[in-house]
């Protein structure tokens, strides 16, 4: 198991030591916690995939300390980019900008542009000042897993490769990856949803789109990152129910779930609506956990990865996920349920 220190300066001098002499290092971010390595160094992000098994046609953030050491790895920093950081830096936003020739192009899985992001968490900020670099840092999981809230989360991983040491914020407030956007010649496009929201982004730019896309097997090597499955608890299957369809309920629960030695289901429900509540109690001789989600999407967002998690380790057949409405408060929670469920 990997080292936890509670993220104290002397721990984080530390981790910024490790990370200097080339070491991969944990740390806690708003959204969740992220795999770091100096990310101007390829041999050391060149670590960060192989502890993930991460394919290298995916790109990795380069975490900033702000817009100016920002500007330092772009290529091109059009005004509007300025205008995304000024509004939501420190914050869970990644700017896909052209990359500057010195951003080794291992970083962005071999692409001309690269992904930025400014942290809001004290310790993160911290750490990028201490090592005085940009770290590329992607969710702290093994690739396709459930993405890291929890300091724990991290340290129990099966790492390929070792990870030093995790340093602990605590469990992370926002609780699902950043929002990326792509800045180009068009108007700005949504590569992955997250806290930031469309709407957000359209104060800013009124033509702003969702790019987000669901790409099925060789095309999600063209289009990095994009890959349908990820998120994944590794139960056997994990299913959508439609929001509030409590009459489907009984039959995914019976149908889903093969008897276990226990006699008991072995099925998982996390449930969101009170319908879908009721009838996932009265089918609780069936289940061996239920999770209920807050109805509030931030806070939903915040418990998802813990819940999956929780559902996995009490369930290994089937995790039967409620899906929250399809509107657009709850867009990155759906955009992950549906990757976190697609087979
Ligand atoms: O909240 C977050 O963004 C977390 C924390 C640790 O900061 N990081 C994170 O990194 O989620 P990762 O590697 O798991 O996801 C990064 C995603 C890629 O999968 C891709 O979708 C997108 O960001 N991305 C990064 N650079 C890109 C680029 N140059 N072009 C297109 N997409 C890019
Ligand atoms: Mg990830």
């Amino acid at each position: 198991m990997t080292r936890i220190l509670a993220a104290e300066p002397a721990a984080i001098a530390e981790a910024a030591t490790i990370l200097k002499r080339g070491g991969l290092v944990s740390f806690p971010t708003e959204t969740v916690y992220g795999l770091g390595a100096r990310g101007l160094h390829k041999d050391e992000v060149a670590k960060i995939f192989a502890a993930k098994g991460r394919p290298p046609g995916h790109p990795v953030i380069l975490h900033v300390d702000g817009e100016e050491m920002a500007r330092g790895l772009a290529a091109e920093w059009p005004p509007v980019a300025s205008e995304l950081a000024r509004r939501f830096w420190p914050g869970p936003l990644t700017i896909v900008v052209p990359r500057a020739a010195h951003v080794p192009p291992e970083v962005s899985g071999g692409l001309d542009t690269v992904g930025i992001r400014a942290p809001a968490h004290p310790v993160a900020l911290a750490l990028i000042r201490a090592v005085g670099e940009p770290l590329a840092a992607p969710s702290a999981n093994i690739h396709t897993m459930v993405s890291p809230t929890k300091a724990g989360d991290v340290a129990s991983a099966a790492w390929k490769e070792p990870v030093e040491l995790v340093l602990d914020g605590g469990p992370c407030e926002i609780g699902i990856e950043s929002t990326v956007v792509a800045v180009g010649s068009g108007p700005l496009r949504i590569l992955r949803p997250g806290a930031v929201t469309l709407e957000q982004l359209r104060a800013v730019d009124p033509d702003a789109v969702d790019g987000t896309t669901v790409i099925e097997g060789d095309e999600a090597r063209a289009a990095p990152g994009m890959a349908s499955r990820h998120y994944a608890p590794s139960a056997h299957e994990t299913r959508l129910l439609p929001y509030g369809d409590a009459a489907a309920f009984p039959d995914l629960a019976i149908e889903g779930g093969r008897k276990s030695r226990s006699g008991k289901y072995s099925v998982a429900a996390i449930v969101l609506s009170d319908a879908v509540r009721r009838a996932a109690e009265a089918q609780a001789l069936q289940l061996r956990t239920m999770i209920v989600m807050p109805a509030d999407p931030a806070l939903y967002a915040r418990g998802l990865y813990a819940a999956l998690r929780d559902a996995d380790k009490h369930a290994s057949h089937l995790i039967l996920v409620e899906s929250p409405p399809d509107t657009p408060a709850w867009t990155a929670v759906l955009d992950r349920l549906r990757r976190a469920t697609h087979r």
